[in-house]
């Protein structure tokens, strides 16, 4: 729901869709191809940092890069997938003329784009890509297809807001294979705008929300991030790269990457649920306990 106030932003937010898209096909160097570069940037990789990181060779932590990289660009590809049909069922509640309606198509167009771009990345990196789980799909669909329209906005901030953190630390990274670099480049301008619009957006629900609103939309927000997080450490990718126990590996790289992403990659998503006061006696512990926040 848009206030009145914020109808020029949008209007602009529009004007920029319109005279500044940014084409996969004309901004990513898809033709180049891979040398030895990294295809994700060391920190970013889940078992980075712990000991047992030091055993893999350098080629092995290339391919872990690649694996977690492509599973990463697979589940976001998924997620804005149902980004999009949760937009689409918004359109239909809307007048085609509205602000709202004009920019949601806009940005399902990105968001289409995206899709497609992910999926040339992928095939582009060969990595191997696990089906999400069933209980992750089970999750997914439920939530677009049952929740209010309050909770699953703000479940797609939450989503772009990981996205973006990714994003951002990718591009910066100049020893990352070039076109990888520009996917996370392009998808991190595009996301910036999507994420001004769902804040708005979101303003109208979160502004007079009591405590058990609030409450809950903080819930949402870390059901989302924990759902992201735990979708791309798998004992598969460590099968693929050659360790004598991948079990034992993948459960390692869990827990690490539950404590990095706690201390380096929340700060943004706390600011939020900070803005619309979700911290609070019951949310803070869960918080700690499942994303290992720093509160
Ligand atoms: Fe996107
Ligand atoms: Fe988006």
């Amino acid at each position: 729901m848009i206030s009145t106030a914020d109808i020029e932003k949008v209007e602009r937010l529009i004007h920029l869709s319109e005279t500044n898209p940014v084409l996969p096909d004309e901004f990513i160097p898809w033709h180049m191809q891979e040398k030895d570069e990294l295809l994700l940037p060391r920190e970013l990789v889940s078992l980075e940092g712990h000991p047992l990181f030091d055993s893999l060779t350098e080629t092995q932590k290339r391919e872990l890069g690649r694996h977690e990289v492509v599973q990463v660009m697979y589940s976001y590809a998924w997620a804005e997938g149902l980004a999009c049909f949760i937009f689409n069922k918004r359109l239909l509640k809307i007048p085609p003329d509205s602000v709202e309606y004009r920019y949601l198509v806009k940005e399902l167009i990105e968001e289409f784009r995206h899709q497609d771009m992910f999926a040339r990345a992928i095939r582009l990196l060969n990595g191997r890509k696990i089906k999400l789980s069933k209980f992750h799909q089970f999750v997914g669909r439920f939530h677009s297809r049952y929740m209010p329209a309050s909770y699953q906005f703000i479940s797609v901030l939450a989503v772009e807001l990981v996205t973006d953190i990714y994003g951002k630390m990718i591009r910066k990274s100049p020893a990352v294979f070039e076109p990888i670099r520009k996917v996370s480049e392009l998808h991190h301008i595009e996301e910036g705008r999507h994420i001004h619009y769902t804040k708005m957006w979101m303003k109208h629900y979160t502004d007079n929300a009591g405590f058990f609103k609030r409450t809950a939309f903080s819930i949402v927000v870390l059901l989302n991030i924990w759902y992201m997080r735990s979708l791309y450490v798998t004992k598969v990718n460590f099968e693929a790269i050659g360790v004598d126990d991948p079990a034992k590996y993948a459960n390692v790289a869990r827990k690490h990457l539950k404590q990095k992403f706690g201390t380096f990659y929340l700060d943004e998503i706390i600011e939020f649920v900070n803005e619309f006061n979700g911290f609070n006696f019951i949310t803070k512990p869960l918080w700690r306990s499942i994303l290992a926040a720093k509160l």
